[in-house]
């Protein structure tokens, strides 16, 4: 059915918008590429566990935001904060769960992923730097979840990040310097607490997210690796009919425009 003129009019009053912000930064073309880019046609559903970390990520960052709004970092009232968390605020307990449950299944998941990746041989060439990054947001989520643990300020908290500064003490070298740091004075108390709690909502996520930044840029211009037993695997020449990054997307669009021009 043809558009009237009236509904021409409201259309487009309603993307010049979109117009505006594309004009200047290009933005909308490229959520408009990682959205609908090709990937290959026998990925299956191990491949979205990756998703899965991101949004158990989104999740953690989302409920942790509420938390931090009544939390206080001080050995005196960290303890009753939570207490006030669980059991007064409205829907307290539910935040509070969904972040402490929601650590474990953050971990679980990237492991998942990165047994996939694994797998798949998706760490081989050109993705070996996008394994490197995943290591490093490995090592900086298990710091997340060891920083976060000590915020409770309850006896399992207390001992529990004893026995893991004891546990860095005995890296060799670094080890001792590792534990004074996290420690921050002779022994555990409010200077270790405001730490973690630094570390643990600031600096750590703040590493994490840009590192996701770059792993998600990597796997949009690198394209999603096929399953092992596919004719396109990794390691194998790649199936020219069938582009998968954003390398291959450009040099479509290239060799699109030169037919054209000819
Ligand atoms: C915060 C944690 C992480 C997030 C949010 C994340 C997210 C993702 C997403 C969405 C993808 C594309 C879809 C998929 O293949 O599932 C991906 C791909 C990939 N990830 Fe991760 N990832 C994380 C951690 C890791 C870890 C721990 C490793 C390995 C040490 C890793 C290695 C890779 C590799 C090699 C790829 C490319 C896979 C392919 O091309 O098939 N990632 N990641």
């Amino acid at each position: 059915m043809a558009k009237s003129a009236r509904q021409a009019q409201i259309e487009k009053a309603a993307l010049y918008p979109l117009e505006w912000v594309e004009e200047r930064t290009g933005l909308v073309g490229g959520m408009k590429f990682f959205l609908f880019r090709n990937v290959p046609g026998d990925i299956n559903w191990m491949q979205t566990l990756g998703a899965a970390t991101l949004t158990a990520f989104l999740v953690q960052a989302v409920t942790g935001v509420v938390l931090a709004m009544y939390y206080k970092p001080d050995p005196n009232s960290a303890y009753e904060s939570i207490q006030y968390i669980s059991n007064d605020v409205t829907l307290g307990w539910l935040v509070r769960g969904m972040h402490k449950w929601g650590a474990s299944l953050f971990i679980i998941l990237m492991f998942l992923h990165m047994a996939r990746t694994f797998l798949f041989g998706a760490y081989k060439y050109p993705r070996e730097l996008n394994w490197i990054v995943g290591v490093l947001l490995l090592v900086t989520g298990m710091a997340e979840g060891f920083t976060g643990y000590l915020l409770p300020w309850d006896q399992t908290a207390y001992w529990a990040t004893v026995v893991g500064i004891n546990i860095n003490a005995t890296a060799p070298i670094a080890g001792p310097f590792i534990a004074q740091f996290l420690q921050g004075g002779a022994q555990i108390g409010p200077d270790t607490l405001a730490k973690f709690y630094s570390l643990h909502m600031l600096v750590i996520p703040g590493g994490i997210m840009a590192m996701i930044g770059l792993h998600m840029f990597l796997v949009i211009r690198l394209g999603v690796t096929s399953p092992p037993w596919s004719k396109t695997a990794a390691g194998r020449p790649r199936d020219e009919a069938q582009p998968t990054g954003y390398r291959d997307y450009r040099e479509g669009l290239i060799r699109e425009h030169e037919g054209e021009e000819s």
